[in-house]
């Protein structure tokens, strides 16, 4: 198993491309399932998770080629409706097949997702709004068993509670539906976003893109063109190299952002002294005198997201004072903090809330990665810790990164992957 080595403290210097969007390009190849012809789609990020996703789709009968970020998908061949558990345990954004195969096929057989190291992460709110679209759902054997012979019908659906893939599901499903579905408490991700706007592209009229009101005129189970795309920049991944920029106190240049999409990471970097300019694509941190202490709360866009919450507590390890760390979309999303501490990090638990107090001086150490977003974190303490950490488990990075230690060399880290 490979492991990655990091020597430090280490600044950080010069300009790093960011990559495609990892949760925007997943739903996007699931979007293949409802179009006539083969699809093309640009700036895929080549990672572990987008390379399953394929895997999946070829699983069902597509025919998929992935080179130089370019991904072609052509689902005419699609003779299974299965998405089997061997696939969906590596990764529960499987999920997203189930709204595309159900609505064009009128059945599908998808593996139940499970709960995660981050938390139980139910997908009942999928099921419930595919039900009041006229499915009928079995649970058997694990498996969510979807049936709906004439097809899924437009309808009105409130979700409880905001769901990024949930919405993204209802949306495809609502796609080919026949009727116009209107979805309140929908996601306002960018994620979200980038797919309504190539569906509507395809010929699908919705209204309300980017807002939590979207109203969908099914094309009554008439597959889709969809025209030739590009994945747009992904913003975690972009948070995750300012946050090295930060945590380094260095300054370097990303390229290939949308830094509208990062408005709640700048502003709190911002308010812990960095400097930060903007170009219509780029972003560019620079050093300051003393990192500042700050509160945050993950919430759903446009608040701070979930998935840079353990890259910021990390960083807020080098900040002078108590940083508040209060996460509210998942209730086990703390397990970076026995690693961090293990690095010399001064954290309090309590339920939901972590309270950082800094600076302090961290030491390498063998950490352990557990899952995606906890990884990254770690990578960034590694980058400021006196010697040398190696990072264990590295196939969670894997998932999400796209070439992270070629990109964090570029920068000048010293850091190298290595097998055990
Ligand atoms: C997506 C992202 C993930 C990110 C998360 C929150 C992808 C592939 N993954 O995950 O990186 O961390 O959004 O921004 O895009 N919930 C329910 N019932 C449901 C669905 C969700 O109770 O049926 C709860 C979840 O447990 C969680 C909250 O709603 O507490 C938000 O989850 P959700 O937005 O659905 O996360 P994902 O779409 O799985």
């Amino acid at each position: 198993m490979d492991f990655l080595e990091i020597k430090g403290p280490q600044k950080l210097h010069g300009k790093v491309a960011i990559s495609g969007a990892k949760n925007a390009a997943l739903p996007l190849l699931t979007l293949a399932l409802l179009s006539r012809r083969p699809i093309k789609i640009d700036n895929v990020p080549n990672v572990a998770d987008v390379r399953t996703l394929l895997q999946l789709l070829e699983n069902l009968g597509a025919v998929q080629s992935f080179t130089e970020n370019s991904a072609t998908v052509d689902t005419n061949s699609v003779n299974s409706t299965c998405a089997n558990y061997d696939i969906v345990r590596k990764m529960r954004a499987s999920i997203l097949t189930l709204g595309p195969l159900l609505t064009r096929f009128g059945h599908c057989e998808v593996s139940l997702p499970g709960g995660c190291a981050i938390g139980q992460r139910p997908i009942d709110l999928h099921l419930k709004a595919l039900e009041i679209m006229g499915a009928n759902i079995d649970i058997r054997q694990g498996y969510v068993i979807a049936t709906a012979p004439n097809g899924l019908k437009g309808a009105n659906i409130v979700f409880d509670k905001i769901t990024v893939t949930g919405s993204e599901n209802i949306i495809m499903a609502a796609a080919l539906a026949h009727g116009t579905t209107v979805i309140s408490n929908a996601a306002k991700e960018p994620e979200v976003v980038q797919l309504c706007e190539i569906l509507n592209k395809s010929g699908v009229e919705i209204k309300g893109i980017g807002s939590a009101e979207i109203e969908i005129k099914g094309s009554g189970g008439r597959l889709l063109d969809i025209a030739d795309f590009s994945v747009i920049a992904d913003r975690i991944e972009a948070g995750t190299y300012l946050c090295a920029g930060a945590i380094t106190n260095s300054e370097i240049t990303l390229a290939n952002v949308i830094p509208e999409h990062l408005k709640s990471l700048i502003s709190k970097l911002n308010s812990m002294g960095f400097e930060i300019s903007k170009t219509q694509n780029s972003i560019t941190i620079k050093p300051c005198k003393k990192i500042l202490s700050a509160d945050i709360e993950t919430l759903e866009y446009p608040g701070f997201p979930t998935d840079m919450q353990a890259q910021f507590m990390a960083l807020c390890t080098q900040a002078d004072g108590a940083s508040v760390i209060d996460e509210r979309l998942f209730e086990n999303r703390f397990m970076h903090v026995s690693e961090l501490s293990r690095m010399g990090a001064n954290i309090k638990l309590t339920s939901h809330t972590a309270t950082v107090y800094g600076p302090t001086k961290l030491t390498g150490a063998d950490v352990m990665a557990t899952d995606l977003r906890a990884s990254s974190a770690l990578v960034l303490a590694a980058l400021v810790a006196e010697g040398t950490t190696r990072i264990h488990r590295i196939y969670h990075l894997d998932r999400g990164y796209e070439n992270l230690e070629g990109k964090l060399s570029s920068l000048g880290a010293k850091i190298k992957r290595l097998s055990e």
